[in-house]
């Protein structure tokens, strides 16, 4: 009898749950949706991936190294964005943005060490020039995974006068260069980088290491952002220009592969915490803490650490089933083996933009006194099909964590342009404007009409 009253139950349970569910789901209605006054409407890109001839960096030596990028791809010429300043700041009009996520190259404007190159340093103040012209607000990222050669010969991220260094760097773009912008970005994507290049070996310097081998890097960073900080910081101060410094975080939802076994709900507990926390939180907190059983320890103070940062810039393009076993340890499933090819992007990554939505969610309860930028999200969809569903899924996970008090600013679509996929070369299309690399003319996608509209509206027509 005990046994029925239960089933009973649960099936009321369920079927008003269902019930409501099919309720909210149908109520659902087409609805003009707009945005909190003075969003950023952005699109970003990285020098090494379209500008072409970043001969002084490591991913020029790496790139040049047979076996390393698909098919053979090299910079060289990228997307000849070097050359066309001007159409491709006429793209950011066309799509109405009213900022650009841009990344100046460190290795085109100190080649050698304390030697500036007068050519680069001209050209990136033409650029900023331009932009500002138009209306543009510039979001510059002084860091996006490449580096001069002469930092990696000492050694790159593992070299204890990194931080001097890139502070040096980063104090002569701020001065030389772009004195008038006021978000700053110090670095793209920690964690990918140290994974891609001291831990898996596919981003240069090639390392294939084991897990506290990320942690020399890590701390070579976090120590580089803090001068930095402080650096422009005294600079802005002195000039009464307020600026605000960030780092671009790459977030992934991870979830259990098998939400029955302990073992992997742990692991997608530790890898949120490892992957997706303890940078930020050594930025909040001033110290590197890992805490993953077997695999990563550490707990690192790192002076003038603490509170650097102003903003919190946020990529977000995907998400994990997380799998643990005593014989393999971490392992993520391949979403190509368990997800219909509509919820999967041409890099087989999925499409997830409920987990958005949850990191959202995350990051403004870990974060609450920091507006968040959406610093990159995007989808590598050569035809174009799935780009504007993505955009809309997304733009609508954003809506509803501001509805729960996110306070979120900008949204900066990856990418303006096709560009250089790193290890991946040219074959994944992120841009809104296609590259036609043979003759480099740039082409707008629907889904380029799409955001323009939406950027020009600040708003769409939409479900919620
Ligand atoms: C990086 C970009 C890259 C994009 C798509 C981000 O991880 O910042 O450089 O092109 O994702 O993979």
């Amino acid at each position: 009898m005990k046994a029925f009253i239960k089933i009973f139950f649960i099936t009321v349970v369920v079927f008003c749950s269902f019930k409501n569910n099919s309720l909210a789901i149908s109520q659902k209605k087409m609805q003009w949706l707009s945005f909190p006054k003075d969003f950023k409407w952005c699109a970003a890109t990285a020098a090494h991936q379209i500008e072409g001839n970043n001969k002084n960096s490591d991913w020029w030596l790496w790139e040049n190294q047979s076996g390393t990028i698909k098919n053979g791809d090299n910079t060289e010429i990228a997307a000849d964005h070097w050359n066309k300043l001007k159409e491709d700041i006429d793209l950011l009009g066309q799509l109405n943005l009213n900022t650009y996520r841009l990344s100046i190259e460190w290795a085109k404007i100190e080649p050698t060490q304390g030697q500036w190159d007068p050519e680069a340093v001209a050209h990136y103040q033409t650029e900023i020039r331009m932009l500002s012209d138009a209306g543009i607000a510039p979001l510059i990222t002084l860091q996006h995974f490449t580096l001069p050669q002469w930092v990696a010969q000492n050694g790159g991220w593992n070299w204890n006068g990194i931080a001097d260094a890139f502070a040096k760097y980063s104090e002569f773009v701020y001065t030389q260069i772009a004195p008038q912008v006021q978000d700053w970005i110090t670095l793209n994507e920690p964690m990918v980088l140290v994974f891609a290049g001291y831990l898996e070996g596919i981003f240069p310097p090639g390392l294939k290491g084991k897990f506290p081998d990320i942690i020399a890097p890590i701390t070579g960073m976090l120590k580089a952002h803090a001068a930095v900080y402080k650096k422009l910081h005294l600079l802005a101060e002195k000039s009464d220009q307020p600026i605000r410094i960030g780092f671009a975080h790459h977030l992934r939802k991870m979830y259990p592969a098998n939400s029955l076994n302990p073992l992997d709900l742990l692991a997608a507990h530790y890898a949120n915490e490892a992957w997706n926390w303890a940078f930020p939180n050594a930025i909040k907190t001033g110290r590197l803490i890992f805490s993953v059983p077997f695999t990563l320890s550490a707990n690192i103070e790192i002076p003038d650490l603490k509170g650097t940062q102003d903003f919190f810039g946020l990529n977000y393009y995907s998400s994990d089933k997380i799998h643990y076993s005593f014989s393999d340890g971490f392992k993520r499933l391949d979403p190509k083996t368990e997800l219909h090819e509509k919820n999967i992007t041409d890099l087989g990554w999925t499409i997830d933009p409920k987990g958005f939505y949850d990191i959202l969610k995350q990051t403004k309860n870990r974060f609450p006194d920091l507006s968040i930028l959406i610093t990159e999200n995007g989808i590598a969809d050569a035809t174009d099909f799935k780009r504007i569903p993505f955009i809309h899924d997304h733009l609508i996970a954003i809506l509803h964590a501001i509805d729960k008090g996110a306070k979120i600013e900008g949204y900066c679509h990856w990418s303006l342009i096709d560009n250089f996929e790193w290890a991946e070369g040219y074959t994944p299309r992120f841009g809104l404007f296609e590259v036609n690399y043979s003759t480099l003319e740039r082409t707008p996608r629907p889904s380029a009409t799409y955001l323009s509209k939406i950027a020009k509206d600040n708003g769409f027509i939409g479900k919620k």
